[in-house]
């Protein structure tokens, strides 16, 4: 089966876009199947940097992009971005992007319960990226999304605002927030039926089509494994399942059909957003990551925690996500450390655990246990083969993929999509 998933394997924002931008110019189909305009990936093509949240890194190369049943969609964020690629030169439109009808609505009243939730949880907030994603899947298990496909039936769009309303009317008004109105949404929704009913389509029958005809799929994921609604550090996580088996469910297609499924991870770790974080540094060393890093959000521009590498975490990460093979970024961020550690495993009330506990307070209680190693004085920016990398890096390397039980297919060494070192292409399996 020559497809591909791409999954984050720590807490999001481990340079996935670089390594789907990479992937997509050799596939044929580029597809989202879970989270939202949350995501943020970063792709740098020659002098053009784009930054896509919602749109499928295929776009930039010209396959057929498309966001998968699994999604909620923004339909706003959707238009201002394919407004913004479209000023950066590139050709976006129902030709080559299309969204499944099944896919849940992002609606005004989503960000707004979102915001009013974290208000509310004050110092115990989760961090959300305001997006309002937590509240649009609580609305998909809830029964009462407004769809894709509802924009063709101006009945069903009124009668669905009105159980919509009923419901987060009642909540906002709990929290002391505005309330919503239903004829300016169903306004909003009517005007924006005939611009974006037609990208809607049966993705999964596109699939099937693209099957049939032997073209090679990448699945992109956003987010990570630990911030997986069910697998991570719940409840400071996003509210879908963000592991390869989502891709089959989020897209419309058979388990069978993923493919090679390769978790990205960076040589560090980072975090934005609160919850546990064992490796975390607040340190000169987590500051001198950061910077060099460049790790400020994406979509919210928030500095993001760093630390070092967590091997236990990525290696449960690697297990629960079905990961056949690392790719490891950002390793030209510690040239020049005099030594790196890799966290092992945790210590809990004198418990010593090889990975992470499942209940919050043994999470936040978890300290770290080190392995130290020797850093490098040269550099690996920009290195494209093995041979260009000092001996110690590769060490790191060998000793990552040890601890967290899989190879490192690839490894990125600077934000250029060339930078890349590949031992593998994992579209031949
Ligand atoms: P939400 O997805 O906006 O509900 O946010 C829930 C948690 O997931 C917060 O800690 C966010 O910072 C985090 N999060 C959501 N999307 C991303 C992402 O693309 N990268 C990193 N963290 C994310």
């Amino acid at each position: 089966m020559a497809n591909v998933a791409v999954i984050g394997a720590q807490w999001g924002d481990e340079g996935k876009g670089k390594v789907v931008d990479w992937l997509a110019s050799r596939a044929d189909v580029v597809v989202r199947f879970q989270g939202g305009h949350n995501a943020g990936h970063t792709l740098v093509v020659g002098d053009v940097t784009y930054k896509l949240s919602l749109l499928p890194s295929g776009v930039v190369r010209g396959k057929l992009g498309l966001i998968g049943n699994g999604v909620v969609l923004d339909p706003d964020a959707l238009f201002s971005e394919i407004e913004k690629v479209r000023a950066q030169g590139l050709d976006v439109g129902p030709h080559n992007l299309r969204v499944a009808e099944t896919t849940p609505l992002i609606l005004p009243l989503h960000p707004a319960l979102d915001r009013a939730r974290e208000a509310a949880r004050g110092e115990d907030k989760i961090g959300t990226t305001g997006r309002g994603i937590g509240p649009a899947y609580e609305d998909k298990v809830g029964r009462r999304s407004i769809r894709v496909c509802d924009l063709a039936e101006p009945e069903t769009l009124s009668f669905k605002l009105d159980e919509l309303l009923l419901h987060h009317n009642s909540l906002l008004r709990g929290l002391g927030a505005p309330e919503f109105e239903k004829q300016p949404l169903l306004d909003a929704l009517l005007a924006l039926a005939p611009r974006l009913l037609p990208y809607a389509a049966p993705v999964w029958e596109l699939l099937e089509s693209a099957r049939a005809e032997g073209k090679r799929v990448l699945f992109e994921g956003a987010q990570a494994v630990m911030l997986d609604v069910d697998h991570g550090t719940y409840p400071y996580v996003t509210s879908s399942n963000t592991v390869a088996g989502n891709a089959a469910a989020g897209a419309g297609v058979g388990p069978g059909s993923v493919g090679t499924v390769l978790g990205i991870a960076k040589a560090y770790a980072t975090r934005v957003g609160a919850g546990p974080f064992p490796s975390e540094l607040f340190d000169a060393t987590g500051k001198l990551l950061g910077e060099r890093g460049h790790e400020f959000g994406t979509v919210t521009g928030r500095p993001r925690r760093c630390g070092w590498f967590d091997a236990a975490m990525v290696r449960q990460a690697v297990k629960i996500g079905g990961v056949d093979g690392l790719v490891l970024t950002k390793l030209d961020v510690l040239d020049g450390l005099p030594e790196l550690k890799i966290c092992t495993g945790y210590c809990v009330g004198g418990e010593v655990l090889k990975r992470l506990p499942a209940a919050m307070r043994a999470q936040a209680a978890c300290e770290p246990i080190y392995e130290t190693l020797p850093g490098w004085a040269g550099s690996t920016r920009g290195a494209r083969s093995y041979a260009e990398l000092p001996a110690e890096a590769v060490k790191y390397v060998r000793r990552i993929e040890e601890l967290v039980e899989a190879p490192v297919m690839m490894l990125s060494t600077s934000p250029d999509r060339d930078d890349t070192i590949a031992l593998r292409d994992p579209f031949a399996g």
